[in-house]
């Protein structure tokens, strides 16, 4: 009576291991291929997100607010992903935090509050910059959005693809 149940479930098993190497192959093969991002490039990520967050709050453009929030917290949680000892898991809980009074900020479309909000936000940048050991790494509010100015960053009013002055 028990004889087939025992059949099934060794073929499973079988089937199991068989689906686990061949997966632990290609993984084997993807990590030998694939690409990480340097720290530091994800960082310059990060400040470009930092700087297009700011100006867009600045502009009243709320949705591209919250769009550069999650990328720039997207940005953070690769970091932690393929840096755990620098990026930790209790930064990212700070993170967490400091991102959801900003993005409370940026629902209620409340300028002073989204200024205190990303200002503890971008201390919690200086803070594992210095704990880094690069506290000449100083990140601020940024003061011009001239290395970006090519993108708009005020709602835009007249919607035709060409009209790109
Ligand atoms: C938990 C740690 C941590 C947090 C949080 C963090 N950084 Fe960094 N950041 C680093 C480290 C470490 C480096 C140095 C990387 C290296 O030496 O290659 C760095 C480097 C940088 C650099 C220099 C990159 C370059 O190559 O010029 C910039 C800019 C930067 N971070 C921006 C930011 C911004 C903006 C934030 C916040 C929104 C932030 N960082 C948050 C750890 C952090």
């Amino acid at each position: 009576m028990r004889q087939p149940l025992k059949r099934f479930t060794t073929a499973a098993l079988l089937l199991l291991v068989i689906t686990a190497a061949s997966e632990a192959e290609e993984n084997a093969e993807r990590d030998a291929t694939s690409y990480v991002t340097r720290l530091g490039d994800l960082m310059v990520i990060m400040q470009i997100r930092h700087a297009k967050l700011f100006f867009a709050a600045k502009r009243g453009n709320w949705p591209l607010a919250a769009f550069e929030l999650e990328q720039l917290s997207s940005s953070l949680k690769e970091a932690g992903r393929y840096y755990p000892k620098i990026v930790s898991t209790s930064d990212l809980a700070d993170a967490a935090e400091l991102k959801e009074s900003v993005s409370v900020a940026i629902k209620a479309k409340d300028e002073a509050n989204f200024d205190r909000s990303f200002d503890k936000m971008t201390a919690q940048c200086n803070g594992c910059h210095k704990v880094a050991d690069r506290a000449f790494l100083f990140i601020r509010r940024p003061l011009s959005a001239s290395a970006f100015s090519n993108q708009a960053y005020g709602v835009r009013r007249h919607r035709r693809e060409d009209d790109v002055r």
